[in-house]
């Protein structure tokens, strides 16, 4: 039994690389699938991948409630999903490269690559709170934080503050959670610091600067090597130019 599968592995190897040109040709011919976070980041993204050369000017209807679309020139399929699905969509395979924040892929911790960093979206992850609560923080009390990034938050508290805290997941507004004594501090993303500023909380502590990243599919990035490959330099060189 053991020669057979032997025999099989052999026969497969020898078999794909006798056959190197038309594995790539099948390459050429594949869509490339992009999964894009809705929103800002979705046009941020296409106005960095214009840049790069690549295009789907349908994405920019804005009235469009449409959510795959095709460039059949470049084979390229790009689709509008929820950020915290994006790393779920290139795990899976079902696209093979995904853009979305750093803090999600953080939080959502899945099995992708994380092959480049966009340099927009550019945010911190922060502990928030009253002024009041950096004496909590200050003598490591058993503490309520709000987050809709719980894993970053117990990560940050656990294992860099040496905390132990009670963890409150919420989906949204977040700044409410001090405010109606829900928790002591909140773990949240600020950007230009005028939620916080308007609803009377500080930025207490820095936890990680944040960005939009592109990450790949591990078998998309063996399978697809050629073509993701170059559009990994294209889309490189365009944020460095
Ligand atoms: C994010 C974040 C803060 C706000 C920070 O919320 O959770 O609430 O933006 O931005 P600022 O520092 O520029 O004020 P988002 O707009 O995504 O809405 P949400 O609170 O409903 O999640």
């Amino acid at each position: 039994m053991d020669i057979f599968r032997k025999e099989t592995a052999e026969a497969v190897s020898a078999g794909s690389a006798a056959v190197p040109s038309q594995a790539d040709q099948k390459q050429e011919d594949e869509y490339l699938t992009i999964a894009l976070t809705k929103g800002r980041l979705a046009s941020q993204t296409m106005e960095l991948l214009g840049r790069a050369g690549f295009y789907c000017e349908e994405l920019g209807d804005k009235k469009s409630r449409k959510l795959v679309f095709v460039n059949e020139e470049q084979k390229l399929r790009f689709f509008l999903s929820k950020g915290p699905d994006v790393p779920t969509y290139v795990e899976y395979g079902a696209a093979d490269i995904g853009v979305t924040g750093s803090d999600i892929i953080m939080e959502e911790n899945r099995r992708v690559y994380e092959v480049l960093d966009l340099d927009f979206g550019k945010c911190r992850m922060c502990v928030a709170g009253p002024e009041t609560a950096r004496e909590l923080l200050r003598h490591h009390d058993m503490i309520r934080v709000a987050s809709k990034y719980p894993n970053i938050a117990k990560d940050y508290f656990y294992n860099r503050r040496h905390q132990t805290i009670d963890i409150i997941k919420l989906n949204g507004s977040v700044e409410l959670g001090p405010m109606v004594e829900l928790a002591d501090v909140i773990v949240d993303i600020v950007e230009t610091g005028s939620t916080l500023r308007e609803n009377g909380l500080d930025v207490l502590e820095e936890v990680c600067p944040i960005s939009a990243r592109m990450i790949v599919n591990q078998v998309s990035m063996t399978m697809k090597a050629g073509r993701i490959r170059e559009f990994i330099s294209r889309v490189r060189d365009a944020v460095n130019a």
